[in-house]
């Protein structure tokens, strides 16, 4: 649909307008964990903008059924951890696009809600860092691999609030996230040289099956935890609209940037202020 209506509006007195509303127009993307939440509402608005989306995740079913309901839209098997898997799934990609513009490493896990650290297992935290690091880490190597010749590209990684404050998740959750900033400041400095931009989205809680299952909470207990911002609810979609600005060209300056969609959780302690009404 996105398609034809955009082929409609192509035409010279429309391209501004065509610039608005399909604002990936011609670019192809990677989503990790496309197959639900984040992900899943991202790979819905990419399509939505015009984008071919290759959705990447290990839920078969589910990702398929999610790419079945887009159109310009597949699924790809890909265990983000398997450097194998990454690689197999940025080259389907490009041979059946022919390019890689947008990588969006966005699969990640909570594991254990352990709070201790002397009864925390090195095979829980490893399986933590494993997929929210090292799968951000492959992501990008791979996404880079072919974006490099091309000399252009935007990697987008899933960080979280975990990644510039503590106490909100598990040891290994919330240094999985700080890894995960620290590498999109260290690639943006390298692949700066090609043009390839690389930025990170860091929600605060979102109601997803992760959040979820590790809160003990229901769609309504998300929406009800503490938040700096009244009146607003942080919704998948929400998210989708920051990767969405991050893979489009109206960021084509911005790279090193970690977007905090947190309505300014992160940026008081509510223990300490001056204004009586932030509790
Ligand atoms: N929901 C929140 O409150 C919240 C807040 C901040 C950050 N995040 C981050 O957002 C990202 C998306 O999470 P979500 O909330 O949409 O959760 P979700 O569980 O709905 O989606 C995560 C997806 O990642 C996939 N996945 C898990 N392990 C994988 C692997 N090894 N290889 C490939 N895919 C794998 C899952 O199958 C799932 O489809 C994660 O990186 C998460 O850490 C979530």
């Amino acid at each position: 649909m996105a398609s034809s209506v955009a082929a409609a509006l192509r035409s010279k007195p429309c391209k501004k307008l065509c610039s608005i509303l399909f604002r990936l127009e011609g670019k192809v993307a990677l989503v990790t964990g496309g197959a639900s939440g984040i992900g899943e509402a991202t790979a819905r608005l990419f399509t939505k903008h015009g984008a071919k989306v290759v959705i990447a995740d290990i839920q078969d079913d589910l990702g398929q059924s999610v790419s079945r309901d887009l159109e310009s839209s597949s699924f790809v098997h890909c265990d983000v951890t398997k450097e194998d898997d990454v690689e197999k799934a940025v080259n389907t990609t490009v041979s059946k696009h022919g390019k890689l513009d947008i990588m969006f490493n966005n699969a990640g896990i909570t594991g254990v809600n352990q709070t201790n650290i002397t009864d925390y297992k090195l095979s829980d935290f490893e399986q933590v860092v494993k997929v929210n690091l090292v799968g951000v880490f492959l992501g990008t190597k791979h996404g880079a691999r072919v974006m490099i010749p091309a000399r252009r590209g935007s990697i987008i990684n899933t960080a979280s609030v975990c990644g510039s404050i503590g106490g909100v998740a598990s040891h290994a959750y919330t240094s999985s996230k700080h890894g995960v900033v620290g590498l999109v400041k260290n690639t943006a400095v390298e692949l700066g040289a090609y043009g390839i931009r690389v930025n990170s989205v860091s929600p605060y809680v979102v109601a997803t099956p992760l959040a979820k299952n590790f809160f003990k909470l229901d769609d309504e207990g998300c929406l009800s935890v503490y938040s700096n911002l009244k009146g607003a609810d942080l919704l998948p979609r929400d998210v989708a609209e920051a990767a969405l600005y991050l893979g489009s060209d109206d960021s084509k300056y911005v790279s090193g940037h970690n977007l905090v969609i947190d309505g300014g959780f992160t940026i008081v302690n509510p223990g300490f202020t001056v204004f009586a009404n932030s509790v």
